[in-house]
Formats: structure tokens, C-alpha cells, sequence
């Protein structure tokens, strides 16, 4: 089976900004009869003329649709940033199999995090606490110079406080709204961390003192 020949399509679409959505994903999404993704996904392609199906919480019932269209209607899912970095891409490989997916990548929110902080991520260890909250053994990430969290829930916040703190020191950047208008990276302390209000979009950087100067 040719890689174009694929059922599936999985797109990553970037951290949110137009310029950061790949030519390759605007042909993609193009060539699609059906459009998965979140509702923001969809919104970003207004004038794609593919049956939309917006996709909330409930993956289960995503996975149901694409089920009973398999093999009948060529199908693009939508996902934000990359797809291999806590997206749909990996239940729906799973449920389907690698054989029957093409995957399509694109600029994650942890690498516009980086980008933003001036910093290489070369090094860099990362956590989503994005729906579920890690379960990470603290030693294995204590010496970590470099460490990206996917938050955005006052939930996820509270647990990167308390990490910060056992890992401390840290200096911590709260990168929200990446590559969109509203761009914003701002240093706090791990106190304050707990009762931020971040956007829903917000990657928090937990960097070793030191490694942020020069
Ligand atoms: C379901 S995960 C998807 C991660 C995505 N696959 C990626 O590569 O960025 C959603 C999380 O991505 C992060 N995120 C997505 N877009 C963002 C943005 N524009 N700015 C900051 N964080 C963002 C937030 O941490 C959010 O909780």
C-alpha cells in the first residue's frame, strides 16, 4: 500500500498560529472527504469542503465514527501541534494500526516553548499533565537540567508546583497562547504557580538556574 493510500490521514496542525500550519497539512485536509478533530481544529480550515465531525472528551465515540467509515471515506484527523507528543494519533494508531495510518507532523507547543524561552531542548525531558496528572518517579526527573510540562488546568499547575518544589531549584517559565497574538512567557515562582490563572494553552518550562543566562 502506497504511504498515500493510507485511510487514515493524522495532521498535526501546530500550536495554534496559521503560520505555524504546514503547507502539507493544507494539502492534506484538502484532499479529505471527513474531517475529525477538535472544534478549534476544525475552525482552522473554513473553507475545507469535507464532512466535519467534531471530537470532545469522548475518544471512545471518535474511534466508533471511524469505525463504520473505514475503507469508505478517506478521513484526515486533526490534531494540535504534532501528532506524536500526547495527541489522538495514538489511540487511533493503536485501534487501527500503523499499516492503515499516515501521520503528518508539525511544530509542537514544546518546541515553540523552547523556541520562545531562547533555549535548545536537546536535553530537555517531557511531561504532559494534560487531562491525567504524570505518575513519574521524581528521582528519575530530579536531574533533569531542562523539563516541559503540558498544563493548562489549574489541576495540572498544582502538580507542577508541588514538583518544582521537590525538585527546586528551578526557574519556571509559563509559556501560554504560543504562537498566537496572545503570546505570553512569564517567569514566576513556584508559589505563585499554584493559584495562576493560565490560559487552557500553556506549556510551563522548569529550567535549572543557570541554563537560562547567557
Ligand atoms: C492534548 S495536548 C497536545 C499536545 C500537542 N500534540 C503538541 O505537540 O503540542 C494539549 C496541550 O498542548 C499544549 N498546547 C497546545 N497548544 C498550545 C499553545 N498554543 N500554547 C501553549 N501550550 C499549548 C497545552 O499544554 C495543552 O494542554
Amino acid at each position: 500500500m502506497a504511504v498515500t493510500d493510507k485511510p487514515i490521514t493524522i495532521v498535526g496542525c501546530g500550536p495554534g498560529g496559521l503560520a505555524y500550519l504546514t503547507d502539507a497539512a493544507r494539502h492534506a485536509v484538502d484532499q479529505a472527504e471527513l474531517l475529525i478533530g477538535a472544534s478549534r481544529l476544525l475552525e482552522l480550515f473554513p473553507d475545507a469542503k469535507a464532512e466535519r465531525i467534531a471530537v470532545g472528551a469522548d475518544i471512545a465515540a471518535a474511534l466508533n465514527e471511524m469505525d463504520s467509515r473505514i475503507g469508505k471515506t478517506p478521513m484526515v484527523v486533526l490534531v494540535t501541534g504534532d501528532p506524536g507528543l500526547h495527541s489522538l494519533a495514538r489511540p487511533v494508531v493503536r485501534h487501527f494500526g500503523r499499516a492503515l495510518c499516515r501521520i503528518i507532523p508539525a511544530v509542537s507547543s514544546v518546541q515553540a516553548a523552547f523556541a520562545a524561552a531562547g533555549l535548545d531542548w536537546m536535553d530537555a525531558r517531557i511531561l504532559s499533565a494534560h487531562g491525567a496528572l504524570p505518575d513519574i518517579d521524581i528521582q528519575d526527573f530530579a536531574p533533569a537540567d531542562k523539563i516541559a510540562v503540558l498544563a493548562g488546568s489549574p489541576t495540572a499547575l498544582r502538580w507542577i508546583a508541588e514538583l518544582a518544589a521537590r525538585i527546586a531549584p528551578r526557574r519556571i517559565l509559563v509559556c501560554e497562547e504560543l504562537t498566537l497574538p496572545e503570546e505570553r512567557v512569564t517567569e514566576v515562582m513556584a508559589d505563585d504557580l499554584a493559584g495562576l490563572e493560565a490560559s487552557p494553552r500553556t506549556v510551563v518550562l522548569l529550567v535549572r538556574p543557570g541554563v537560562l543566562e547567557g
